[in-house]
């Protein structure tokens, strides 16, 4: 693996190395001693959209596997003077020995990837990709369900732009007997290629309008506002909440890959349910163990 751009580059093999390299990494986080496993390496960060999670993760996880972090964004960068993603990227691959590039537009990471001399990890790309945030995602699954085969997911929100949802529906997909729940209004339902893909692999999915609590996972998404039109997006605010009522003594856990906007009450927050804090702590040994991975 030279780059890591879309879920659809890698193996159920591949996956599972992945989460096993970060269990290691979660333990030698959890010594608490300083790493150098890449120490004398450089992470660059080149963020053409905002975020919270993914960048401050992997410039953590860079740091404490021992290495040093750049960082570029859009706002304050010669991008305002009219430069291109292409040469931007040609220049930062010749300061770093791996960048890590969110952006708006579908495939900006693969473009990238071919321009850069060093190793491209998508940070997510449009409406389409988010490899690292599904990665995590199955992470979290595996270490607070205690298995990711035979799961029951149901997936609520922003099914048709919350590219989270797509890359982690295509992982679980790579699993055996995972199966599907998708909750949305009508407008906001996931997209037919990702059903089309399901059914041509014979897995079980379901499309409700209406909650359901025999389940494993609960995966929450905010509405991708920055995708609608206003008039679109005045149509389908508010469409759906998590409550406390909803959730409380069920035995699934609550994911979201945050940021949370209002579709989970702040009073789920403290359920032995709600999962969505440690999963965005899991970002860390995650992307330890890509970093480590790629360029270790
Ligand atoms: N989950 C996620 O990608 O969060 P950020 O947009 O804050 O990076």
């Amino acid at each position: 693996m030279k780059h890591l751009i879309s879920m659809r580059d890698i193996d159920r093999g591949q996956i599972e190395e992945i989460l096993k390299e970060a269990e290691r990494m979660e333990h030698l986080l959890n010594k608490g001693k300083p790493l150098k496993l890449l120490e004398g390496k450089i992470l660059a960060t080149i963020f053409y959209e905002p975020s919270t999670r993914t960048r401050l993760s992997f410039e953590t996880a860079m740091k404490r596997l021992g290495g040093d972090v750049i960082t570029m964004d859009s706002k304050s960068s010669s991008t305002m003077k009219g430069e291109s993603l292409i040469d931007t990227i040609r220049v930062i691959s010749g300061y770093s020995d791996i960048i890590v590039l969110r952006h708006p537009n579908e495939g900006a990471a693969r473009l990238a990837s071919k321009y850069s001399s060093v190793p491209i990890i998508n940070a997510g790309d449009g409406a389409n990709q988010h490899p690292t945030q599904t990665l995590l995602d199955l992470y979290t699954i595996k270490r607070e369900v205690g298995k990711i085969d035979g799961i029951k997911i149901a997936f609520v929100g922003d099914l048709k732009y919350g590219r989270t949802v797509h890359s982690l529906v295509y992982a679980l997909s790579l699993f055996n007997d995972v199966e599907f729940y998708f909750i949305s209004p009508e407008e906001l339902k996931i997209p037919k290629d990702i059903k089309e893909d399901l059914r041509s692999k014979n897995i079980k999915f379901k499309e409700l309008t209406d909650f359901i609590d025999d389940i494993d996972v609960l995966y929450v998404t905010r509405l991708q506002k920055e995708r609608f039109s206003p008039e679109e997006y005045e149509k389908v605010k508010f469409s759906y909440r998590i409550t406390k009522d909803l959730v409380e003594g069920k035995r699934f856990i609550i994911m979201h890959p945050l940021p949370r906007i209002d579709e989970i009450d702040y009073e789920v927050d403290n359920l032995p349910n709600a999962k969505y804090f440690k999963q965005s702590y899991y970002g860390i040994p995650v992307r330890m163990a890509i970093l480590y991975k790629l360029i270790g």
